[in-house]
C-alpha cells in the first residue's frame, strides 16, 4: 500500500507536467482549436460575435443583431466596432456604429449595427447578399471619441446618409431630462432615411419631411427631427438656420462622409460658430477618396523596394491598391485613414494625402498607404 502511494507520489509531478503540457502547450491548443471552435463558435482568444438576425432597415441597408462573446466590454452611444471578414479571398475590415439601446446590451448581451450598402463597398455588398444568421464574425472592442459630451447645452445633430447611425445611438440612449435636441438628417431620395419609423416614434413632437410636417407636440423634451431629402438641394446656411434658428446656442454633432462633414464644418465656421461647440466624425471609403481628392495626373512609377517590384502609371490608385495589385498582401484595415494598420515606410518621393490634399515631403517618412496617392517616382519599403 505504502509502496503504491510512494509510486503514485513520485509520478504526480511528471503526470502534472504532461497534463499541463497537453492542455496549455500552445501547439496543443492550436491542435484542438478547430474542434473547440466547432463545438463553440465563440471560443478562442479572438473577439467575435455571433449574428443572431439580419433585418432590412431600408432597401439598401441591413441591421445585424450581434451577440458578442463575453470578453467584449460594452459601448458608449456613438461608438463603433470594426468588423473583419474574408471577402473574395482577402481579409477586409470596416467600421460600423452601434445603433441599439444600452439596455439591450446590459440586459441581454446583444447589440445592433446598421450596414448601408455603398456602390463600391466590398464589405457592405457582401453583407447585403451573403451574411446569414448564426454566422460568427470577428469584431473589435467598441471605440471612438464621437460620444455625447454633456447634458446641459441643447444639442443640434446633423447627419448625412449612414452618419445617422452614431447619432441615432445617442438619441435613443439620451437622458430623459436632456434638453430637447434638434436632428437634421439628410439622405438622398424617399425611403433612404435609416430608422425612419423609430425616429418618427422617438420624435412624437414634430417630424418634417419633404412633403409633410407633423406637429403634435406632447412632450417639450422630445427631439425635433427634420428629414431632409438631398434631391431637393444640399444643406446650406439658409436651410440649417431655418431648421434650427438657435443653432448658435447649441452643441453641434455632425456625422457623415468626409465630404459631408467638411462641407457642414465650413458652413458653421462661416457663420462664426466656435470650433469648441462642434464635434464631428467622418467616414470615408475608397470611392469617396477618388471623387473628392484632386488627384495627381502626372505619369508616375512606384517601386516596392523589399519585394523588388514596380508599377508604372499609378494614376487614381492609392499606395495600398498598388501594393495589392502587385500581389504584396499589404496589411490594411479600414481603408479610410482611421485605423493606421496600413502604415508603411516611404523611402523617397512625394505622395498626396487624399483627406487633406496635402503633398508630403520627398524624404523618408511613414505614410498611410490607403489614403496616399503617389506623385512621380515613389519608393515604398514593402
Ligand atoms: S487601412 Fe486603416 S488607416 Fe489605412
Amino acid at each position: 500500500m505504502t509502496e503504491i502511494n510512494e509510486h503514485t507520489d513520485r509520478q504526480t509531478p511528471d503526470f502534472m507536467a504532461w497534463l499541463q503540457s497537453a492542455l496549455f502547450n500552445r501547439k496543443a491548443v492550436e491542435y484542438f482549436h478547430p474542434l473547440l471552435t466547432a463545438l463553440n463558435p465563440l471560443s478562442g482568444p479572438e473577439l467575435k460575435a455571433q449574428v443572431l438576425g439580419v433585418y432590412s432597415e431600408t432597401n439598401s441597408a441591413k441591421r445585424l443583431r450581434l451577440k458578442p462573446r463575453d470578453n467584449w466590454n460594452g459601448f458608449l452611444p456613438g461608438q463603433y466596432i470594426s468588423i473583419t471578414l474574408e471577402v473574395n479571398g482577402k481579409n477586409i475590415q470596416r467600421h460600423y456604429s452601434i445603433c441599439s439601446e444600452l439596455a439591450l446590451w446590459e440586459n441581454e448581451g446583444l447589440i445592433d449595427i446598421a450596414v448601408q450598402q455603398a456602390p463600391n463597398g466590398e464589405m457592405s455588398n457582401w453583407i447585403a447578399h451573403h451574411i446569414k444568421s448564426n454566422a460568427v464574425i470577428r469584431i473589435s472592442q467598441a471605440t471612438g471619441e464621437f460620444t455625447s459630451k454633456e447634458n446641459a447645452t441643447p444639442k443640434l445633430f446633423i447627419a448625412g446618409g449612414s452618419g445617422i447611425t452614431a447619432i441615432f445611438s445617442m438619441l435613443i440612449n439620451r437622458d430623459s431630462d436632456d434638453p430637447a435636441p434638434t436632428v437634421i438628417y439628410t439622405a438622398r431620395g424617399e425611403g433612404n432615411h435609416l430608422f425612419k419609423n423609430q425616429l418618427t416614434h422617438l420624435n412624437d413632437t414634430k417630424m418634417k419631411t419633404r412633403n409633410n410636417l407633423v406637429n403634435n407636440q406632447t412632450n417639450d423634451n422630445a427631439p425635433s427631427v427634420i428629414l431632409h431629402d438631398s434631391i431637393d438641394g444640399r444643406l446650406n446656411e439658409k436651410t440649417i438656420r431655418e431648421y434650427c434658428p438657435d443653432l448658435a446656442d447649441r452643441s453641434i454633432y455632425i456625422c457623415g462622409s468626409h465630404k459631408f462633414t467638411s462641407g457642414i464644418n465650413q458652413i458653421l465656421s462661416d457663420i462664426g460658430i466656435e470650433k469648441e461647440a462642434i464635434h464631428s466624425e467622418a467616414f470615408i471609403n475608397s470611392g469617396d477618396l477618388h471623387t473628392t481628392a484632386t488627384l495627381p495626373s502626372s505619369d508616375s512609377l512606384i517601386e516596392f523596394t523589399r519585394s523588388k517590384t514596380q508599377i508604372q502609371d499609378t494614376r487614381n490608385k492609392t499606395v495600398l491598391e498598388l501594393a495589392e495589385a502587385a500581389q504584396l498582401n499589404p496589411k490594411a484595415g479600414c481603408r479610410s485613414g482611421i485605423c493606421h494598420q496600413c502604415k508603411c515606410r516611404k523611402t523617397s518621393g512625394i505622395v498626396m494625402n487624399a483627406l487633406t490634399g496635402v503633398e508630403s515631403s520627398s524624404g523618408m517618412e511613414d505614410i498611410q498607404a490607403c489614403i496616399s496617392f503617389p506623385i512621380g517616382h515613389v519608393k515604398i519599403e514593402l
